[in-house]
């Protein structure tokens, strides 16, 4: 039985006897793809949130293979799974469509029939690209997503319907999440910091607009949202924006306090493999949740050597 939450109009909160979520603490959650940019950064905050994290990553863990993660579940129980898995190399789904499609598409439907299997709620982190990106004001989590404007986003796309497919609602929890950037891995804010460290100027690109998100900030919001037992789809980015890239590669060198030129430029000037949205900015419907993007930005500065 289900009841719509109060302050989360997209998503409902559950009462039904699955709530063993709703506590937060003391909860087994296994995290996949935890050896990636996200997943590095998650384990401490739902560590810190409550949570009892067992994390699993290539090789040990293939979610395209049935028998990888059903031998890891029967060894390593959990109450709930956290599908950070995937395949993010967006100009590289281009010429990789098929491998794409088999981990974000296949895999994403092998980890929700494990869940399915074994009464495990999940959730899965899907991105921005699932829209077109051809709208100003942006999106809400309600929007219907489609059509992709490259394959990243549609082999993205796909994986949400494959779970949605398998799983009842009120066991997933879909978070879109938009511009992520955090210390273990390749990022935008680390590419614009080195650049302007070396340069006196640079062109980036004006007209392409959303929010930034700190990988620890993703993790907090996808925890308080599992804490109060959200379910559905959920937008979960930083707060403040949407801007462009140009503007937050102008804040990147404004805050390292780089004497580098920061100049706008379109699209057109930097033709990319894959086409991206340009309007993809997600609004979350819960902007008092999210921490400003330029708090999360000055902290990781900080943290990472500014
Ligand atoms: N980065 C962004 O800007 C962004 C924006 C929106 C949404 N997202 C979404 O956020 C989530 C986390 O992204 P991220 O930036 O942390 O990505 P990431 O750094 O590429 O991490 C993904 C992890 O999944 C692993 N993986 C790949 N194939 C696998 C498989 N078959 N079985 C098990 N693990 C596998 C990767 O291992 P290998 O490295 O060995 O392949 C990697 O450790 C993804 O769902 C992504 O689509 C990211």
């Amino acid at each position: 039985m289900c009841s719509p939450g109060p302050r989360f109009p997209h998503f409902r909160v559950l009462s039904s006897p699955h709530t063993i979520l709703t506590a937060g603490l003391f909860v087994r959650l296994l995290l996949l793809g935890a050896s990636g940019m996200f997943g590095s950064d998650a384990a401490a905050v739902f560590r810190e949130a409550g949570y009892e994290v067992l994390g699993a990553d290539l090789p040990e863990v293939d979610i395209t293979r049935p028998s990888s993660l059903a031998d890891f579940l029967d060894a390593h129980p959990c109450d709930l799974v956290l599908n950070a898995a995937a395949y993010t190399n967006v100009d590289g789904a281009e010429d990789h469509r098929e491998e794409a499609f088999r981990i974000n598409a296949f895999g994403a439907e092998v980890v929700a029939r494990a869940c399915r299997d074994r009464n495990l709620a999940l959730a899965h982190i899907s991105t921005d690209y699932v829209f077109p990106g051809a709208r100003e004001a942006g999106y809400v989590p309600s929007d219907p997503p489609g059509p992709p404007v490259n394959a990243y986003g549609a082999s993205k796309l796909a994986g949400e319907e494959a779970i949605r497919a398998v799983l009842p609602e009120d066991r997933l929890l879909i978070c879109r999440t938009q511009w992520l950037y955090g210390r273990h891995g390749k990022n935008f804010v680390d590419t614009i910091r080195g650049l302007a460290a070396s340069r006196a100027s640079l062109s980036v690109v004006n007209d392409q607009w959303g929010v930034p998100t700190h990988t620890a900030e993703l993790a907090r919001q996808i925890a308080r949202l599992l804490t109060l037992g959200a379910r559905g789809v959920a937008h979960t980015v930083g707060g403040g924006g949407p801007i462009t890239w140009f503007t937050f590669a102008r804040e990147i060198v404004a805050l390292a306090g780089l004497p580098c030129e920061v100049l706008p430029c379109s699209s057109e000037a930097f033709p990319r493999p894959a086409k991206r949205p340009r309007h993809a900015w997600l609004r979350s419907g819960v902007p008092a949740d999210a921490g400003p993007w330029k708090d999360s930005l000055l902290s990781y500065l900080r943290e990472s050597g500014s």
